[in-house]
């Protein structure tokens, strides 16, 4: 496993066509976008990473998987009356589909479904409580408590966040939001600002790995069904309107971010970590996904054989 991360880092991490980093959220157009890192947490607990592991980097949209893990959890089923399950089409922060659908967002990881997921989740408590528990929660799962906020993004965030609020304001129109339009958006935007590396994030996906249950550590975290949910939802739903082109390509379930990051899951093997800041067309790290598709030529480890 370290030759073929050695290998991919060599020549698909050392790519001159990097894609272009996020530019609408200021302090991700500063990331410098030669940096790249991979990290696979195998199931037998063996962990292995090329590249800059250890670099922290702005996981965004990949703490969605966080949160809807975190609503199940509190709702139950109810939080299908919040949020669909099915594939949007559309890209991450589109707005049309909301109006045709009366305020519902298609899925839980478009920016409209997991702002729908935070409402769900704040339950009238205050932003820095609900923010408290998001973040006991990824430190739990990955077994790190120095992760954390970088406040920075998050401001930055908020400061060019019209199309979020428009999101939010909007769903608010049709009746769809219980808390503080304002409260709601300040928790997204910081849990979309947590900041880890991907050796954090390789182990912090190790329960979508063995059905629910971290094979390292042999804690469960959730019930069976509720980890193959999960892992379809991610399947069919976290590359956006890149969904069925990351699974005609990688073939796992995989959650990304614009800050070029993508957790991938490969059931009963490993939980794979990859960051590479540049994205494609629609918002997913351009490399990444070039060097998942690579790991899985090598591995076998596509869900369709
Ligand atoms: O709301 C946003 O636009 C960002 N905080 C998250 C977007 C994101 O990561 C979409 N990913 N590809």
């Amino acid at each position: 496993m370290q030759a073929i991360l050695d290998e991919i880092v060599a020549t698909i991490g050392a790519s001159d066509e990097r894609g272009h980093v996020a530019d609408y959220i200021p302090q991700l157009a500063c990331v410098d976008p030669k940096q790249f890192a991979i990290t696979v947490a195998m199931a037998d607990g063996r962990v292995f990473s090329a590249g800059h592991s250890d670099q922290l980097f702005s996981i965004q949209s990949i703490s969605k998987v966080f949160t809807l893990t975190i609503a199940l959890g509190k709702l139950g089923g109810a939080v299908w009356s919040r949020v669909g399950r099915e594939p949007s089409g559309d890209p991450f922060n589109s707005i049309v589909q909301l109006e045709h659908e009366q305020g519902k967002p298609r899925n839980p990881f478009i920016n409209a479904g997991a702002i729908a997921i935070v409402d769900a989740i704040l339950m009238g408590h205050q932003p820095k409580e609900t923010l408290g528990e998001i973040l006991q929660f990824v430190r739990f799962i990955a077994d790190d408590d120095s992760i954390s906020i970088d406040e920075k993004v998050a401001l930055s965030e908020l400061s060019t966040g019209d199309r979020n609020a428009s999101l939010a304001h909007f769903m608010a129109s049709f009746g769809r939001m219980e808390n503080p339009v304002d409260c709601v958006l300040g928790t997204y935007f910081h849990h979309c600002s947590i900041a880890m590396n991907t050796h954090q994030l390789a182990k912090a996906g190790l329960f979508l790995v063995d059905n629910g249950r971290n094979p390292v550590t042999g804690i469960r975290v959730v019930s069976t069904e509720r980890a193959r949910r999960i892992n379809s939802l991610m399947l069919m739903c976290g590359h956006y309107d890149g969904s069925g082109e990351f699974a005609f390509r990688v073939g796992l379930p995989g959650k990304s971010g614009v800050g070029g990051g993508i957790l991938a899951v490969a059931p009963g093997k490993a939980s794979i970590a990859v960051w590479s800041p540049g994205l494609d067309e629609v918002g997913n790290s351009k490399l990444g996904t070039e060097a998942l598709e690579k790991l899985v030529q090598h591995t076998g480890w596509s869900i369709f054989g």
